[in-house]
């Protein structure tokens, strides 16, 4: 009866405001992360992407797409997103984008000086040529442009593990530890990797700075599948955080091999 009350005597405008359900603030990807360095940084990235990209309409293009979107809402409504990923199911998964192209991002290319934002998030790992895909992400930049990169750290305990170990034991990890039942299957992660020398951060800093591309921002972080295991499975994170620990008491200076993942943003001069 009250918000009945209420809303009755309220002008349009407000009244529309409050018997509308409060709209998501973040997308999913950020929701979904547990607490800890990873969310923090992916925050600091949108910060970054909200106070940097134009305003206005915005032409985006995600090279490797799934269904899960790591961009701020506020920059994804305004934009035009062009995905191109050379698995069919990802493509079929993918629900943001205008428009979505099966193709492989190391010989795809745009017309030049194309994009705002190239967006590439869990994908350099598994690309074979990561060069050829960098120079057609350089080409595809507008002046100014944005290249966003999320990847694991090669140089890190789960990037060393990820390296050297079979496909099947991903899929182990993915089925049984992260409780993900489909993974594996088509068109679900764990996609196979191979870890070219360009997805290690000095490697691919040198890289931008070769290739005109600005480094603004750079972060090592804790993998989110460290909060995740202490949560699901206790008695194997402890395990693991133990071995973490003695590692980074052996290594030199205040390397910590839990920083599995980073995100670098590149602006291209
Ligand atoms: C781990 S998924 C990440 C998907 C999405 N970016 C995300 O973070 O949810 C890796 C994606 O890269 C795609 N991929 C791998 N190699 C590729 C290539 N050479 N060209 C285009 N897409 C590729 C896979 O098909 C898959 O969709």
């Amino acid at each position: 009866m009250t918000k009945t009350f209420a809303l009755d005597t309220m002008d349009a405008p407000l009244a529309h405001v409050m018997a509308t359900p409060a709209a998501p603030l973040h997308p999913e990807s950020l929701l979904a992360l547990p607490p800890g360095e990873a969310k923090q940084s992916l925050l600091t990235v949108h910060s970054i992407l909200e106070a940097k990209l134009p305003a206005g309409p915005l032409s985006i293009y995600e090279a490797g797409g799934g269904s899960t979107s790591f961009l701020p809402l506020g920059v994804i409504g305004r934009a035009h997103v062009t995905v191109v990923d050379i698995d069919e199911d990802q493509i079929r998964n993918n629900d943001y984008a205008q428009q979505a192209i099966l193709g492989d991002i190391q010989t795809y290319r745009f017309a030049p000086d194309s994009f705002d934002l190239v967006i590439c998030y869990n994908v350099i790992e598994h690309v074979p040529d990561v060069e050829a895909a960098l120079l057609g992400f350089c080409e595809a930049l507008k002046p100014n442009g944005l290249l966003l990169i999320g990847a694991p750290n090669p140089q890190s305990l789960s990037g060393i593990v990820t390296k050297y170990s079979p496909h099947w034991f991903h899929v182990w990890f993915y089925r049984y530890i992260r409780g993900e039942k489909h993974a594996g299957l088509p068109g679900e992660a764990p996609f196979p990797t191979h870890f070219h020398p360009l997805v290690t951060l000095p490697n691919l800093e040198a890289f931008a700075k070769a290739h005109g591309l600005q480094v603004i921002y750079r972060k090592k972080y804790e993998s989110p599948r460290y909060p995740e295991m202490r949560r699901r499975k206790p008695w194997f994170a402890s395990l693991i955080d133990t071995a973490a620990k003695a590692m980074n008491a052996l290594l030199p200076g205040k390397t910590d091999v839990r920083h599995g993942d980073y995100h670098v943003i590149l602006r291209k001069l």
